[in-house]
């Protein structure tokens, strides 16, 4: 009953916030209020988030009876909507907070669930899809499967090109633990090989435009280029840690940043979140919420490029994307700005009637619970002109300037904040029913639940608001070594090779117990100027073919990284730079250095293939000329 009438007062609470007058006292009060409810709310929807995002999870979970082992099951419900699939998106982000609470606190039964899906997902990575093959990568993006780890032929919005760096990043967590406790061999061994293949895809194809993260939009996408962008810079580092390199990460990497900036609307002040093919919306999406706290690094300050949570850019579009929700839902009306509002993914959105959901109310408290975390720790908040509206709605008499932990503003700021974000908790937990069960949506006009039932994605978000809030952050991604933007963008693709994790490889040794201080010194971030192998050329192949709708480009060539003249083997070109005035087909190719013979091929949609005319070309690499530089070569072709 205890449960009941707390839960009960959060209504309470958020009903007083709705209908009180923006005045000091009155505010204070609110304040006072809600926080003592969201401390109660936590403290008890926190045990059945646990208990039920368990139960999503194959083997054994409870609501997951017929899953494979390690398979996250998105939904149990099985009907409008049919949730009973694994998506590679909610999985990941959802082991991604496993692996973080477990690195925190140890626990011998959550290892289980990670092995359980570093070893699905070894499996999953060589299941050939509709998306494509696993030998050149294209089935990596395969947005979800059977929860018998079988592939889905169903018509769908794929390729979706966030599942490869958010399963690499939810693996890299997982090897970082294992690395500080002395397990740097099973590291080695056992996890870096399935997240390889992950990194090699999105350093291949992170140029072309997919699926976005509501599998809606074809385009590009702002969430998967900044989790792409996260996932090169992160693999880069753990590569050096596990004495390898990543070298196709280190190159690519600014480059994902530099396109990273192109999503920002300056005269809105918000990231516009799906370009090259979204634009009939305004953009303002809960993908870009996601994107900053999925990126967030406690290290790097309020860095604006890449997107920190306290960052001015972050705030800016944080408003932004809030205030785009404050009158099209009913339950919203009254509310005043500086108050928190029920939220969903766009304002456009129709998908079961385009309802607020519940992990974009998480979201967006944990953005602010991430800024509070760092500014906290760097004992200072600055407001620039860009976030200033931001913070007007809760100080109305806040000016621009850095104002440092001594001074009384800093604390008035660090409280207005927290409030707001724990509104943002308090509308979700106004609108959970009282057993506790996260849907995906709730009503605009009711309140209601409505949609797919005990998401395990809602869990995980309102599991990882909880924490942040608490003051409990990750890690953090090495993003203070990745976040210098080149002079100008490239969108260098690297061609990637795919080798299967094989089934006996993947598999843990016992008794992986905590031994935190046995993984000796981090290594140093890798520098973009220094390659270990020195036989090795980056070739990028620049051809201009005129094609036609469905035809592609490959280069096939004498040695065996262009395929040892079997066309079958060839090295896809990327149309990503392709325009009508400019027929441009690229890709790198990582080569020994020597001599080599190739020529382009034309491939039809239905497969027939058109040589280029005699002779081949040939060309001549050579190796780096100073010990440990990077050798390169770019070839300009046109087709003939
Ligand atoms: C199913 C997807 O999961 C959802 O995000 C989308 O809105 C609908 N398909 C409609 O395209
Ligand atoms: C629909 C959401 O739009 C998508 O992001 C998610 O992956 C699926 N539902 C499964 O939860």
């Amino acid at each position: 009953m205890h449960a009941l009438s707390s839960l009960f007062l959060l209504g309470t609470c958020a009903v007083q916030a709705a209908l009180g007058h923006p005045g000091t006292a009155r505010d204070k009060r609110d304040t006072a209020i809600c926080k003592r409810s969201v401390d109660s709310f936590i403290e008890q929807e926190t045990p059945i988030a646990w208990a039920r995002l368990l139960c999503n999870i194959g083997p054994s979970g409870c609501a997951a009876s017929g899953a494979a082992s390690g398979v996250v099951v998105a939904s149990p419900s099985k009907a409008n909507p049919d949730y009973w699939y694994t998506w590679t998106r909610d999985a990941s982000l959802v082991l991604t907070g496993i692996a973080d609470v477990f690195a925190h606190n140890y626990s011998s039964s959550l290892q289980g669930t990670i092995h359980n899906f570093a070893v699905s997902q070894a499996q999953l990575q060589g299941v050939s899809n509709p998306s494509g093959s696993f030998s050149n990568g294209a089935g990596l993006a395969e947005p979800k499967f059977m929860v018998d780890l079988t592939q889905f032929t169903g018509e769908w919005g794929r390729p979706q090109r966030d599942g490869p760096p958010l399963r690499a990043i939810a693996l890299m967590q997982y090897a970082k633990w294992l690395v500080d406790n002395g397990y740097k061999d099973t590291a080695k061994d056992v996890v870096w090989p399935v997240i390889k293949n992950d990194l090699a895809y999105t350093a291949q194809y992170w140029n072309e435009t997919g699926f976005d993260l509501w599998e809606e939009v074809p385009g590009s996408s702002f969430f998967t280029i900044a989790s792409s962008h996260r996932a090169l810079v992160e693999g880069a580092a753990l590569a050096a840690q596990l004495d390898t390199e990543c070298r196709a990460c280190v190159t690519v990497a600014p480059h994902v940043l530099c396109f990273q900036q192109s999503f920002w609307k300056a005269s809105g002040g918000h990231v516009v979140s799906n370009i090259n093919g979204g634009e009939y919306r305004s953009g303002k999406d809960a993908n870009s919420i996601l994107a900053s706290i999925h990126t967030f690094d406690p290290a790097v300050g309020c860095d604006a490029v890449t997107f920190q949570p306290c960052s001015d850019k972050g705030l800016s579009n944080h408003k932004a994307y809030v205030d785009s929700f404050r009158s099209i839902y009913t339950i919203n009306s009254g509310i005043p700005p500086g108050k928190a509002v029920a939220v969903g993914r766009y304002s456009e959105d129709v998908y079961y009637g385009g309802h607020p959901w519940y992990l974009a109310n998480f979201a967006a408290a944990e953005q602010l619970y991430d800024a509070i975390y760092v500014w906290k720790k760097e004992n200072s908040i600055t407001i620039t002109q860009l976030s200033l509206p931001f913070f007007k709605d809760l100080l109305p008499t806040i000016t621009t300037g850095t104002y440092p932990s001594s001074s009384p503003t800093f604390q008035a700021i660090l409280d207005a904040v927290l409030a707001y974000a724990d509104g943002f908790i308090d509308v979700a937990a106004q609108y959970t029913p009282q057993d506790g069960s996260l849907a995906e949506q709730f009503d605009r006009n009711t309140g209601a639940p409505v949609s797919a039932t005990h998401l395990t994605w809602s869990y995980s978000a309102f599991l990882t608001a909880a924490e942040r809030r608490a003051g409990v952050v990750p890690p953090g991604w090495s993003a203070a070594h990745g976040k210098t933007v080149p002079a100008t963008c490239s969108r260098v693709q690297v061609a990637g090779t795919y080798a299967l994790a094989s089934t006996s490889t993947t598999s843990f040794p016992a008794n992986l117990t905590p031994d935190p201080g046995a993984g000796g010194a981090p290594a140093p971030f890798p520098s973009a100027g220094a390659c270990a192998d020195a036989g090795e050329v980056y070739v990028t192949f620049n051809a201009r073919v005129a094609t036609q709708w469905g035809q592609t480009v490959k280069v096939v060539g004498s040695s065996a990284e262009v395929g040892a003249w079997d066309v079958g083997r060839a090295v896809g070109l990327s149309a990503s730079g392709y325009a009508a005035g400019d027929p441009l087909w690229s890709i790198t190719v990582p080569m020994r250095a020597g001599t080599v013979q190739y020529k382009y091929v034309r491939v039809n949609a239905d497969g027939s293939v058109q040589w280029e005319s005699d002779p081949n070309r040939s060309l001549s690499l050579s190796a780096a000329g100073a010990p440990g530089a990077c050798a390169a070569k770019t070839v300009n072709d046109t087709w003939r």
